[in-house]
């Protein structure tokens, strides 16, 4: 069939919207139909790759939501017309998803970001008869249709909002999942959340749903600082990493117990880590690259430094789970969506550069 697509072509170019021949669903995918996706700063990782990186054009996106169009002939737990939200995939048969930890899958990459399906096939082909690549994060949702890995397929309750239930299958899960799933963050305690974007705010709303007492948000742009306190922070600091960790501790009153990072930058981290307790957890997520230095006196006294990926998510359940709190009225993070017609798509990702717009969704 015939569907409409932002293609990347050159990896630090526009993206540009064509019509593509897309595959039908193979048996174990799904053909959605996308009402909207999310925009999360992984679709833009090629901007500070390397070019010998880029995997050739392709269709990214991996916060999709739609509607379920025709299964493969392997689904028989989805059927046309399911709400569907679309998360990260899985091989669901290595040691990790063996232990259920879905998010650490070993052969992650092939099936999110090897730029098609694990097997090298695309789903998708240009005016011009090129392959272009498909299944980002299992789906590649910057496409009014695309085939799905059926692994990627949470099927929602049809009486949410469509067009807001996107994000929660990255950017909103993860920040999140950081403070419900991989912090646990506890009754009481002091949180430190760095970075105050899509991931930082969800992580400062989840911080209040947990019963946190302090909750520190850090970043360097004053109108996200106070976004944070709207939803939950109980201090702010401007991002100098000089600062920060005098900040920390002066307003924990010693030491933080939890922090997780979402800036992605070695001297934030650091300083954040050091603002911890003797016994605090930092979560990083903030994707960066390069070396992390940490002093070694300070790990051995006892804290813990952890990645976080997908907020240690299984999306069947955390996604649901996410919905029901925002239709509680408990965790605001539709407030933090500007929506963009999908023809609209480089002048999203200029606001969300400018930090004007937190979490751009593509409409179709
Ligand atoms: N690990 C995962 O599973 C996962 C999932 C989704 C996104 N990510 C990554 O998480 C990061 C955050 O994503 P997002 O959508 O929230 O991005 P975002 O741009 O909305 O938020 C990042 C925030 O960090 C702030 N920041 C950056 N450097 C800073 C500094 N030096 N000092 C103070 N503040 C600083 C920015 O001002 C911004 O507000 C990205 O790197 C993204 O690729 C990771
Ligand atoms: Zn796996
Ligand atoms: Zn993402």
């Amino acid at each position: 069939m015939k569907v409409q697509a932002a293609v990347m072509r050159t990896g630090n170019g526009p993206f540009t919207i064509e019509e593509l021949e897309l595959e039908a669903p193979r048996s174990d995918e799904v053909l959605v139909r996308m009402v909207a996706t999310g925009m999360c700063h992984t679709d833009l990782l090629s901007r500070e790759l390397p070019p010998e990186f880029f995997g050739g054009p392709q269709v990214y996106g991996h916060e999709g939501c739609g509607v379920v169009q025709a299964v493969g002939a392997g689904v028989t737990d989805l059927a046309e017309g399911d709400h569907v939200v679309l998360s990260f995939n899985h091989c669901g048969t290595c040691p990790a998803c063996d232990t259920g930890k879905l998010p650490y899958c070993y052969n992650l990459t092939e099936h999110n970001m090897s730029g098609g399906r694990p097997d090298g096939s695309k789903a998708f082909t240009d005016s011009g008869g090129e392959s272009i690549g498909s299944h980002f994060f299992g789906q590649s949702s910057f496409a009014s249709h695309s085939v799905v890995a059926r692994t990627s397929v949470v099927k929602v309750d049809p009486s949410y909002d469509l067009t807001l239930l996107g994000p929660l299958g990255c950017g909103i899960q993860t920040g999140a999942g950081a403070i419900l799933n991989t912090l646990d963050v506890q009754p009481g305690s002091s949180v430190v959340v760095t970075g105050a974007g899509a991931l930082g705010l969800s992580a400062v709303m989840a911080a209040k749903v947990a019963g946190a007492e302090t909750i520190i948000a850090i970043d360097r742009h004053a109108n996200r600082l106070e976004l944070a306190e709207k939803y939950g922070a109980t201090a702010t600091l401007s991002g100098d990493p000089a600062d920060l960790t005098s900040g920390i501790h002066e307003a924990t009153g010693g030491g933080a117990d939890y922090a997780f990072d979402t800036t992605g930058n070695a001297a934030v981290v650091r300083a954040s880590f050091e603002g911890l307790n003797n016994l605090g957890t930092i979560g990083l997520a903030g994707v960066g690259f390069g070396d992390l230095t940490f002093d070694f006196i300070s790990l051995i006294g006892g804290r813990t430094i952890t990645g976080v990926m997908e907020g240690d998510s299984t999306p069947n359940e955390f996604i649901p789970r996410l919905a029901q709190l925002n239709a509680d009225g408990r965790f605001p993070y539709h407030e933090l969506i500007t929506t963009y017609p999908i023809d609209q798509i480089n002048d999203a990702e200029a606001a969300s550069a400018d930090g004007s717009v937190i979490k751009p969704v593509l409409v179709f």
